[in-house]
Formats: structure tokens, C-alpha cells, sequence
């Protein structure tokens, strides 16, 4: 049996060791790996070349991907997906394992419905965006690197007297923003699922003034329509406290990945070569509670995400 594997969309730290878990756990069960470079586009492509145990050595700690990412709009289209899948066939592939986000995982599921081959989703994205998993790869590593650098804008907004609105990614979905405040001790938090109210903000940002507290952090997603800049000329005005604006970007996606997301990704990955193995139906897999589960393609890319929305009431409640 020969497997494809990819990485598309946007990397995410835990990427290589997700990598690794499905190369390595796909060799011990007699499987032939072929990695296939820049995601779909490689696929069309037909950048791909086999793997072995060493291909994926000295991997586990490393950011990015070592199969490289790309968007591609070619794979969009049918001909692209047959492109596609001839090159794949060309080397003898009858499965693929696709790493990445919702966009990838869609790309996936329209090429299983598309050519019939089988094919299974690994979540790896850090914007923990996909309804049918607790979590994705790269999500907690994300989440870490946000706090770390809220601790050190905490420390210079402090001694300045400073109020600083912080963005972090997340397009769609809060949760960096949610989880970064929450444990970064935030004023409040900005999310693009659910609706703001500046004033309550400011009235927030001048009660801490008022009890002598020196530094006000407010933290936003990328995905909130009033734009980081506007947010801070706001306040500022609002508040008459010097209000300061921070971009993480994307640092954000980089890093050695955190013990819990290579925990992950390992456990993720194996149980896509057994998935494989059995020749199981088209899939993504996840994770709820502590259990790794296999969800139908279609049915987990229906799944609909929730927000914690109520981490914003919790950090409001701390202040
Ligand atoms: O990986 C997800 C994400 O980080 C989003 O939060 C962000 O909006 C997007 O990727 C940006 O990706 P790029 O600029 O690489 O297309």
C-alpha cells in the first residue's frame, strides 16, 4: 500500500511531528510514504518523492513544515483535482493524508468525492477553528507564544502607564484572543463572534486607572471588523490614557512546538496509519475529552464550531 501525505494552508507548530507520527507509524505497518511538497499545488505538480524512518529524523521540535505549504486555487477546480490524482496514481498512491485547516480538509473531502480515493484530515492549524475536534495542532503552541508576548508588553505598558490593544490572528475564530486574554489577565478580549461594546471598554480602561492600576491590555482578533488602529485612537481618546497598538502576526505561527501540541500530533498521526491500514472510509481526525476519534469527512466539516464566549464574562469578572 502506498500513502501520500501533505501539509496545505496555513503551517502550524506540531506540523512535523504530526509528520513524523503518520510517516513512521505508516512504515512499521509495511506501507510505502510519499511525501508530497507544497500541498495541492505540489500535488498537481507532481513534486513528490518517497520517505523513509530517516526523511523524518530530528523533526519533533521543529515549527513550520518540512513538506512546505501553499494555497492553491487550481485544486479548486475538477481539472486540477484529476491533475492531480493522475500524478498520484502515476506513483502507485491509494490513500492521502492531508495536515492543515478547514480549507484543506474541504479541498480533501471534494477530492475523495471527486476520484474515490480515500482520505484522511489531520487538523493542523493554530486557529482551532474546526467544529468537530476540542482542539487542532499548533493551537496550543499559538496560544503560548501570545501569552509570553502579552507578559513582556504587560511589563513595558506597566512602567509606562500605558493601555496597549494586542492583535493576534484568528480571521474567523477567537479562540487565540480567548485564550491569550484569559491567561494573559487581559481588560477584556474582542472576538469575531460576538459583539463589543467600546464604551463598557473604555469605562474598564478607566476604572483600573482610577484604583491605581498602571497598565490597561486589551486583546483583539485579527477577524474583529474595527481595525486595531481605530480601537487605540478610540480608547485613547476616550480614556486620555496613551494607548499603544501591537501586531503579533506572524510570530505567532512559528516556534518549537509545545510538549501538549507534539502529544497531539503524535497520537493524531498514528491513528491516521491505522486508519489507512483498515482502509477506513474517508476521515478527520480529532480529539474530545482525551479520546482520539475518527469523524466521517463530511459530517465533521458540518460541525459547528463553539465559542467559549464566556471567557470574556470570566476575565470582565477578574478585573
Ligand atoms: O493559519 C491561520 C492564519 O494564521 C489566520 O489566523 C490568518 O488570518 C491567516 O492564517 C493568514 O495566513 P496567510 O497570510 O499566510 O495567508
Amino acid at each position: 500500500m502506498k500513502v501520500g501525505i501533505l501539509t496545505s494552508g496555513g503551517d502550524a507548530p506540531g506540523m512535523n511531528a504530526c509528520i513524523r507520527a503518520v510517516v513512521r507509524g505508516c512504515l512499521s505497518k509495511g506501507m510505502d510514504v510519499f511525501g508530497i511538497y507544497q500541498g495541492y499545488h505540489g500535488m498537481i505538480k507532481d513534486d513528490i518523492q518517497q520517505l523513509n524512518i530517516a526523511s523524518v529524523a530530528d523533526i519533533i521540535h521543529r515549527g513550520g513544515t518540512i513538506l512546505r505549504t501553499a494555497r492553491s486555487d487550481s485544486f479548486r477546480t475538477e481539472e486540477g483535482r484529476w491533475k492531480a490524482y493522475e500524478n498520484l496514481k502515476s506513483h502507485g498512491i491509494e490513500a492521502l493524508v492531508v495536515i492543515g485547516g478547514d480549507g484543506t480538509l474541504s479541498g480533501g473531502r471534494e477530492f475523495s468525492k471527486q476520484t474515490g480515493m480515500k482520505v484522511y484530515g489531520l487538523p493542523g492549524t493554530i486557529d482551532n477553528d474546526l467544529g468537530y475536534t476540542d482542539t487542532t495542532i499548533g493551537f496550543d503552541t499559538a496560544v503560548n507564544t501570545a501569552v509570553a508576548a502579552v507578559g513582556n508588553i504587560r511589563d513595558t505598558s506597566s512602567s509606562m502607564g500605558r493601555t496597549t490593544v494586542i492583535e493576534v490572528m484568528g480571521r474567523h475564530c477567537g479562540d487565540i484572543a480567548l485564550y491569550a486574554g484569559l491567561a494573559g489577565g487581559a481588560e477584556d478580549i474582542l472576538i469575531p463572534e460576538q459583539a463589543y461594546d467600546i464604551d463598557k471598554i473604555c469605562d474598564e480602561v478607566k476604572a483600573g486607572v482610577a484604583r491605581g492600576k498602571l497598565h490597561s491590555i486589551i486583546i483583539k482578533a485579527e477577524g474583529v471588523a474595527l481595525s486595531t488602529q481605530a480601537l487605540a485612537e478610540f480608547l485613547e481618546l476616550k480614556t486620555g490614557c496613551e494607548t499603544k497598538t501591537v501586531l503579533l502576526g506572524y510570530i505567532q505561527r512559528g516556534g518549537s512546538p509545545t510538549a501538549r501540541d507534539r502529544v497531539l500530533a503524535s497520537r493524531m498521526g498514528i491513528k491516521a496509519a491505522e486508519l489507512v491500514e483498515q482502509g477506513a472510509e474517508s476521515a478527520a481526525i480529532g480529539i474530545h475529552g482525551d479520546e482520539i476519534i475518527a469523524v466521517p469527512l463530511e459530517e465533521a466539516l458540518q460541525m459547528k464550531k463553539k465559542s467559549h464566549t464566556d471567557f470574556i464574562e470570566i476575565c470582565n469578572a477578574l478585573l
